[in-house]
């Protein structure tokens, strides 16, 4: 049996750090090595402060991923490529580490001893510490998260199935988004409502005779054959508050498809329609598609 690595599984997690890096193929002896000597990293600090409740995901982009030659798993994956016309651009790197936890020192403490384990083997691209704001809203005022899998379907959605030679595998986006709060605080509410296609102070879902064809569930409530289309979102938001700040976007799901699909309907690659989100709040800056392999496949690479 394998095992999903733990990264994807706490659902409210205060704190997560993001790290995309790049690395050589002549490197990948010793990534392996840093793969492996990861999880006793993250074993020590779950054992010293076991009410962080850290998790860890480390996670390969297609390329990097191809090296370590297992061709029959993480067959979906493939390198992001730009969406709408721009809108959403491709910066795929190598290699993920996503960090979740209930303390911000403690995902600090596994970043830095990660990053000393790869050493100069990796170059890091982009680091970005997300925060759970009041309410587990969006800076941009919304509650985020409310329709995500719960229990048992966490796995059940995100996780690779016991019965494929991946099993415990999962994909995964990673896609920076910044706000442009000066221009969302000058859409009013009734509009902002129509955009997301949920109420925004208690947080009700718009009938679907109401919603907005390009409002954000307009976009990503998708079903096919009679099935939503469900993914695990593990976003938070990050930033300062003088400076840039959005949400980093993060999704994990048992196959690329759910993600991808939600993610063209979005930027208008299906029918043309664009999510009101990115007309009037936000713009994508990066995008990254990663497959993290179970547990066993991770310390035997
Ligand atoms: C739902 C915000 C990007 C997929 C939501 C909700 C909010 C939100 C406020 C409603 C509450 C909830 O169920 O979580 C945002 C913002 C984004 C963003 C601010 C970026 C600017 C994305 C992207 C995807 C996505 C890139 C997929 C690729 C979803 C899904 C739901 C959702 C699947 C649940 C829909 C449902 O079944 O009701 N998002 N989101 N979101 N979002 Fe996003």
């Amino acid at each position: 049996m394998s095992h999903p690595q733990s990264g994807i599984i706490p659902d409210h997690a205060k704190s997560g750090i993001f790290i995309e890096a790049d690395f050589q193929a002549s490197a990948l002896d010793n990534i392996k090595k840093a793969c492996a000597a990861s999880l006793d990293e993250l074993s020590k600090l779950q054992q010293q402060f076991p009410e962080a409740d850290v998790a860890l995901t480390i996670g390969f982009g297609d390329k990097a991923w191809r090296l370590f030659n297992h061709p029959e798993e993480g067959t979906d994956l493939k390198p992001f490529r730009p969406l709408g016309n721009g809108l959403a651009p491709a910066t795929q790197h190598d290699l993920l580490i996503h960090i979740q936890s209930m303390r911000h020192d403690v995902s600090f403490a596994l970043a830095l001893n990660l990053l000393a384990l790869f050493g100069d083997d990796i170059q890091v691209l982009n680091e970005t510490h997300g925060f759970r704001w009041i309410e587990e809203r969006g800076i941009e005022g919304f509650v985020d998260g409310t329709e995500n899998p719960t229990g048992e379907n966490i796995q059940k959605v995100g996780v690779i199935a016991n019965d494929k030679v991946d099993a415990g595998g999962t994909y995964i986006l990673i896609q920076k988004y910044l706000h442009d709060l000066k221009k969302w605080n000058k859409v009013n509410l009734q509009q902002q409502e129509a955009c997301v296609g949920r109420s925004k102070q208690d947080n009700i879902e718009f009938d679907k005779a109401v919603r907005l064809p390009d409002s954000h569930l307009g976009r990503v409530n998708l079903k096919e054959n009679g099935k939503t289309l469900e993914i695990v979102r593990r976003s938070l938001p990050f930033g300062t508050a003088s400076g840039e700040h959005g949400l980093l976007f993060c999704a994990y799901c048992h196959c690329l498809h759910n993600i991808e699909t939600q993610l063209l309907s979005m930027f208008g690659e299906t029918d043309g329609k664009t999510d009101l989100l990115l007309t009037h709040l936000s713009k994508a800056i990066s995008g990254a598609y990663y497959f993290a392999p179970s547990i066993e496949r991770l310390k035997a690479l």
